[in-house]
């Protein structure tokens, strides 16, 4: 049996690995260790409840004592590291947690990891361990209008999110370089699916258009992400995990490059015909003020990961945002449960000078 150490699994990709995994492995642990800050929450695992397969640790990755004492009751096999700030407005308001949460947590989780794998008398790893960094795209900085992100283009983060990621990535590399620790870093494009929190734009967009309130979208709507369904990313993250080379980076994505205005626009006319809901129009779209520093473009090339472990995207967008936008509107509850009390200070803030 393997087992896992999950962190940040009550959040939105970590969850749907959680899901993921469970539903594909019979013979596997997983410990989800997750602070439940704002973005965790615990109904995103209401389907795994009373799953033997599965153990929720409250708890923060940068708490020494609580991470050396998992890896001694569970002796895991891999940690995959999902914990992290991840959204690039909060950092630019406020920097320093994504330093503590995303630097020094993840050095606190490699340490941690290193006093329980590494024999230092015979200086030797042991067998079938491996440090997995949830990482992404925006440490290599923005495109122009031609090329792709590859693993050996150089980091040059923009965001303080972004400078966060690629500090973590440098330390992976650093415990690889020095220690010869097992390693592995994904770096993913833009996810969507469901559980996403309604801060990030698709599932932002949804909520604000079912209830016909106006659309933010920052500058010209010009800037260009690469959709990946989220599945497609926890389908990545386990192939990486059980056969990536130690110390390779592998990048994530299903060239599906689209602008912001055209992803609102398809929400828009989605919904509009599911609901047959004649307010639902593009008369809701309003440009705002732009993001400060806002990376134009980020598209990746998959083409390591294809090659070297036979990953390709199973979900084409056309399929995964009806199914995106379908999911949103049969789990009402759950979006009325994250949008009350402190989400609506946060948005009032967010947007109220934009
Ligand atoms: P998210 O914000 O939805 O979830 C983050 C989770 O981490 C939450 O459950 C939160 O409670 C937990 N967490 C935060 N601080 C913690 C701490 N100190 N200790 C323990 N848990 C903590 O994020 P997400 O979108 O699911 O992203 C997961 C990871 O994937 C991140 O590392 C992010 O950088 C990376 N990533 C995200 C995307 C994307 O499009 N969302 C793309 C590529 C990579
Ligand atoms: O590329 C991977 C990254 O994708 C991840 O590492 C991050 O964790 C994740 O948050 C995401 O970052 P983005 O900044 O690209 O995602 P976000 O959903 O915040 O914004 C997507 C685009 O939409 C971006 O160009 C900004 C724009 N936007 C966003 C919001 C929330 C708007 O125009 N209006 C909005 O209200």
């Amino acid at each position: 049996m393997k087992t896992y150490l999950i962190t940040g699994g009550a959040g939105f990709i970590g969850s749907n690995f959680v899901y993921y995994m469970l539903g594909r492995h019979d013979d596997i642990l997983l410990v989800n260790l997750d602070k439940l800050t704002y973005a965790g929450n615990l109904e995103n695992l209401r389907g795994v409840e009373g799953d033997p397969r599965h153990v929720f640790v409250q708890g923060d990755i940068c708490d020494r004592e609580l991470v050396s004492g998992l890896f001694a009751q569970y002796n895991f096999d891999y940690v995959i590291n999902f914990a992290a700030e991840s959204h690039v407005d909060r950092s630019i308001a406020n920097p320093e947690i994504f330093v503590q949460t995303n630097v020094m947590g993840t050095v606190n989780l490699l340490q941690r990891a290193k006093e329980a794998w590494y024999d230092a008398e015979k200086k030797t790893w042991k067998d079938g361990k491996k440090f997995l960094q949830v990482s992404t795209d925006e440490v290599y900085g923005a495109l122009g209008a031609e090329g792709f992100f590859t693993e050996t283009t150089p980091l040059s983060p923009h965001s303080p999110y972004s400078a966060s990621k690629a500090g973590a990535d440098q330390f992976v590399m650093a415990f690889y370089d020095t220690y010869g620790m097992p390693v592995n870093i994904t770096r993913c494009s833009n996810n969507y699916g469901p559980y996403q929190f309604p801060e990030k734009l698709i599932p932002l967009m949804i909520n604000n258009a079912r209830h016909h309130k106006p659309l933010p979208v920052y500058g010209d709507g010009l800037q260009i992400r690469d959709w990946l369904y989220v599945e497609d990313h926890c389908k990545a993250i386990d192939m990486v995990a059980a056969g990536g080379r130690s110390g390779e980076v592998y990048n994530v994505g299903g060239h599906n490059e689209r602008t912001n205005i055209a992803i609102v626009q398809t929400i828009l006319a989605q919904l509009h015909d599911r609901l047959s809901d004649e307010g639902i129009s593009e008369a809701l779209i309003r440009h705002v003020e732009d993001r400060l520093g806002h990376d134009r473009r980020y598209g990746i090339d998959p083409q390591k990961i294809r090659s070297d472990l036979g990953w390709f995207p199973e979900t084409p967008f056309e399929q995964g945002i009806l199914k995106t936008i379908d999911w949103y509107l049969a789990n009402e509850r759950w979006m009325n449960g994250v949008t009350s009390g402190s989400y609506q200070r946060y948005y009032e803030e967010m947007y109220r000078n934009r």
